[in-house]
């Protein structure tokens, strides 16, 4: 009688742990792999065999609940400390069902981008920032029809811009700040879709000019900062330029006529970031209706004439309009 309720117990814990267990089998057993593929770092090791990968014990996971499938749909590796270099794990294939990969800060993580996250046909988030991933940008990610964003500032990048992101009938928005990457701005992403709205480029090795094609689009956020990009920028703004509100150019060796420019006044204009060019003519009357802007520095540029007087334009020190040409009026020395 005993041994029988022995028997019973065991068959109701099974049963329980078996019952309970959101995860698919499919999905842990890819997610084990992972963790081998990474050396097992210490920050993993919540991920256990014998415990439910939909648990929030599992460091980074997450299943789909809301449709009831418990299929793993979010995978985030942040902060691993790996024992030594390793590639990007290319059973990351194997979680079908990811829609946001997120790799973060990983200095040892090496290697090109792998070619594996193609397989990933639901992905719609994919960041991989502050790793020492190198290699070109892949074209197999114009291939990926979901994506929403594809973030991949600071790592080892190089090569040039693969024309055919702008096929990404989804896309919202691409960082790629901090690489190594070379080459022009294809005039191909002029033609993003309508909803694109963040191009940040920071921190590369872009040259030639700014893509006449641009100006067919409504960006809200625009760094193209410390690049080597020439001439004309005024395609990135324009009255019909409704959802503007951030544009850093600083540090190029960008010419043009700053007073042509045309800015949508309704809007919130945060910050105008144009420092070390070499941008000529004067500062546009229209920045003093600009409630909010936060952030302005137009230093080290040919700018001419007085600083139009008012909105916020006063409240910037000298050093955001020192070095032009000769540009005065508050708060730099009056022009008479
Ligand atoms: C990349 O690797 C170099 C050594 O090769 C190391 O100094 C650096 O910290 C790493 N950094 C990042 C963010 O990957
Ligand atoms: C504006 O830019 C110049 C040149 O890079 C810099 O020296 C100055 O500190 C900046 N001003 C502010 C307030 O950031």
């Amino acid at each position: 009688m005993a041994r029988l309720s022995i028997t019973v117990l065991i068959m109701v814990l099974f049963c329980r742990t078996a019952l309970s267990e959101l995860c698919n089998p499919q999905d842990k057993q890819a997610l084990l792999q992972i963790k081998k593929e990474l050396g097992n770092p210490t920050t993993l090791s919540s991920w256990l065999p014998n415990t439910d990968c939909c648990n929030p014990q599992w460091e980074g996971v997450s299943c789909d609940i809301d449709t009831k499938t418990y299929r793993v749909n979010s995978l985030d590796l942040t902060d691993l400390s790996l024992p030594k270099p390793y590639p990007i794990p290319s059973s990351v294939a194997n979680l079908p069902y990811l829609s946001f990969l997120y790799i973060s800060r990983i200095n040892n993580l090496v290697g090109p981008i792998s070619p594996s996250i193609a397989k990933l046909t639901k992905l719609r988030y994919l960041y991989i920032t502050h790793t020492n991933v190198s290699g070109q940008i892949p074209h197999f990610l114009s291939q990926m029809k979901t994506l929403l964003t594809i973030d991949f500032s600071y790592n080892a990048l190089s090569g040039t811009l693969p024309p055919s992101l702008s096929s990404l009938p989804n896309l919202l928005g691409i960082s790629f700040d901090g690489n190594h990457i070379s080459g022009a701005i294809p005039d191909s992403f002029g033609s993003f879709p309508k909803h694109f709205t963040v191009l940040t480029l920071s921190r590369n090795r872009l040259t030639g000019k700014i893509p006449a094609t641009l100006a067919k689009l409504d960006l809200a956020f625009v760094d193209l900062s410390q690049n080597m990009l020439e001439g004309d920028a005024s395609v990135l703004f324009g009255a019909k330029k409704e959802r503007l509100q951030k544009i850093n150019l600083a540090k190029n060796l960008l010419a043009f006529d700053l007073g042509k420019i045309r800015l949508s006044k309704s809007k919130d204009l945060g910050g105008l970031d144009l420092r070390n060019n070499r941008i000529y003519g004067n500062l546009p009357k229209v920045l003093t209706s600009f409630k909010y802007l936060k952030r302005l520095n137009v230093s080290y540029n040919n700018l001419c004439g007085e600083i139009p007087q008012g909105g916020k334009l006063q409240r910037f020190d000298e050093s955001c309009y020192a070095h032009n040409k000769c540009l005065c009026g508050s708060p730099l020395p009056s022009c008479t």
